[in-house]
């Protein structure tokens, strides 16, 4: 396993020379509270080619609250994660898989957040860690009811296809990923926040998406109307979670239309036990596209303070050392960043440790992240055409590709060996290109189907005129013994069952 000497910007300025590994551990230990360790997985049983975590990390400047010794602090239980003085990766749907999430790491997030994954669809799913990628997958059998279904997996001994839920990994994103929840019930939060929560750093809670699909299951952006269901969700997660699985329980919320409005939620939100809050710096009805507003920040913040829960500030952060300008200028404690991370993921790492890297690199990098995980090659096509310039020749050649080796192709990694082969890998693991099962061509799958529909016709009709034929009989017998008058006796023999007898239970005579 290829092991790269780096040198690693330690949080108190220390430079230390160490392996990449080493500096995905060190940054972790430095910035997370140590947790009791769960058993390790199993080593991926893959060739393919495995990149390790990290390039880490200049440290955000800290704000004066930043300094333990003069706030109060909700405690961050022993396996959770403390949100100050990170910047992190937001979630998104889509654009937040496992290969878009090790890639933001990889260059220098100091935490993911997973995408907002719905109650309804992680109860009932079940968890397994994949022999050959040494990964940990939610799935179910495909339901269009609620499921994400942000990927397939082949089944075991080629069974039945499964949705994937949620991919994650359990080594490089240990202490570092933060599960978000969709939800609008109590209860339900609790059941699916329990099943995942030994395999993640933390619970958090979507409580600012506008779509349709969340505001009309009163999930999103509809709990900022309905505080008191928030609250009771809030509440019932932090009663049950960090006790039972040692994590902390965090909520990403929007604006509301005035301060007054934001400072009275804001104010019930961090008396329910939360370790964090993320605020969006949007109102539900703005566009993606307006700039973010700054305005209520710096009261959200100090509301935070007051109640030692973290706050991270979303909206318009472009990079690491944006964020570094960004958080002692408003008084919070972090930045999350989306777009800016969906386009190119380098933004994480600084210009003091290296900065952007181009598209060509970024690109790469993240194919053979989606290939070692064995990712959707729909999101992986979906994730490139982000990445890639419109404008790129690649882009189009990517958009046309039906398979990871006619993506390596048309990225002009053709003779790259190492990429060939892993692509090849991931074909078959997905069952994608020369991999992918021979379909019957559709005229002739219609065909076979008005066969079927034939035959099935045939044998109705034959079944129809036996009964018609047997009722004729019947008919036709019984006109006889009336016209006889002898009518046929019909005798019961009673069998001695525990004897040798004959095997006939009853005769005509
Ligand atoms: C593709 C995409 C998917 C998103 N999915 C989620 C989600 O699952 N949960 C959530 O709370 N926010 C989601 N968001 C919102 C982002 O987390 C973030 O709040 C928003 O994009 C503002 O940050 P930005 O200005 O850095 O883009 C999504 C945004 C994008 C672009």
């Amino acid at each position: 396993m290829f092991r790269a000497a780096r040198f690693v910007r330690g949080l108190r300025g220390i430079t230390i020379m160490a392996t990449a590994q080493d500096a995905a551990v060190a940054a972790t230990a430095a910035t997370t509270t140590p947790s009791p360790s769960p058993p390790p997985p199993p080593p991926p049983a893959t060739s393919a080619p495995t990149i390790l975590t990290t390039t880490t990390t200049t440290a955000l400047p800290s704000s004066s609250h930043n300094d333990p010794s003069n706030v109060p602090r909700v405690p961050i239980p022993p396996r959770g994660v403390d949100y100050r003085g990170k910047v992190v990766l937001a979630p998104m749907v889509r654009s937040g898989e496992l290969p878009s999430r090790l890639l933001a790491l990889n260059y220098g997030a100091d935490l993911v957040w997973g995408p907002e994954t719905v109650d309804h669809s992680l109860i009932g799913a079940t968890r397994r860690v994949n022999p050959r990628t040494g990964m940990i997958e939610y799935t179910r059998q495909p339901s269009h009811a609620h499921s994400p279904t942000n990927s397939l997996a082949a089944g075991d001994e080629g069974g039945p296809r499964e949705s994937v839920i949620y991919r994650l990994d359990p080594v490089r994103e240990k202490g570092r990923l933060v599960f978000q929840l969709g939800t609008s019930d109590p209860a339900r939060a609790v059941a699916a926040a329990r099943l995942v929560a030994p395999d993640v750093a933390g619970i958090d809670v979507n409580a600012g998406c506008p779509k349709p699909f969340s505001i009309s299951g009163g999930m999103g952006a509809a709990l900022l109307r309905d505080p008191d269901r928030l609250v009771s969700i809030l509440e019932a997660l932090v009663r049950d979670i960090p006790p039972s699985a040692g994590i902390g329980i965090s909520v990403k919320i929007r604006l509301l239309e005035t301060a007054q409005e934001t400072e009275a939620l804001v104010r019930r939100l961090v008396a329910t036990g939360i370790t964090g809050l993320t605020i969006h710096c949007r109102t539900t009805p703005m566009r993606p596209r307006e700039p973010a507003i700054r305005g209520q920040l710096r009261m959200i913040a100090n509301v935070c303070r007051e109640a030692g829960v973290a706050c991270l500030m979303n909206g318009d952060v472009v990079s690491r050392d944006h964020a570094g300008q960004l958080v002692p200028e408003f008084g919070v404690d972090g930045a999350m960043i989306a777009t800016a991370a969906e386009k190119n993921p380098s933004c994480f790492r600084a210009a003091a440790d290296g900065g952007m890297d181009p598209w060509q690199e970024v690109v790469k990098r993240y194919l053979r992240y989606a290939m070692e995980v064995e990712n959707k090659m729909s999101n992986t096509k979906y994730l490139l055409t982000q990445m890639i310039p419109g404008r790129a020749p690649e882009y189009k050649e990517v958009h046309k590709s039906r398979s990871y080796s006619d993506i390596v192709r048309a990225l002009g990694h053709g003779g790259d060996e190492e990429l060939v082969q892993a692509a090849r890998q991931a074909d078959r693991a997905i069952g994608m290109g020369e991999f992918e099962p021979a379909r019957e061509p559709r005229g002739k799958k219609k065909q076979k189907g008005q066969q079927q529909q034939q035959q099935q016709q045939q044998q109705q009709q034959q079944k129809q005129k036996q009964q018609q034929e047997s009722k004729k009989r019947k008919r036709e017998g019984e006109e006889a013994e009336e016209k006889e008058g002898a009518p046929e006796k019909r005798v019961e023999v009673v069998v001695d069952t525990t004897a040798p007898a004959p095997a006939a239970a009853s005769a005509a005579v």
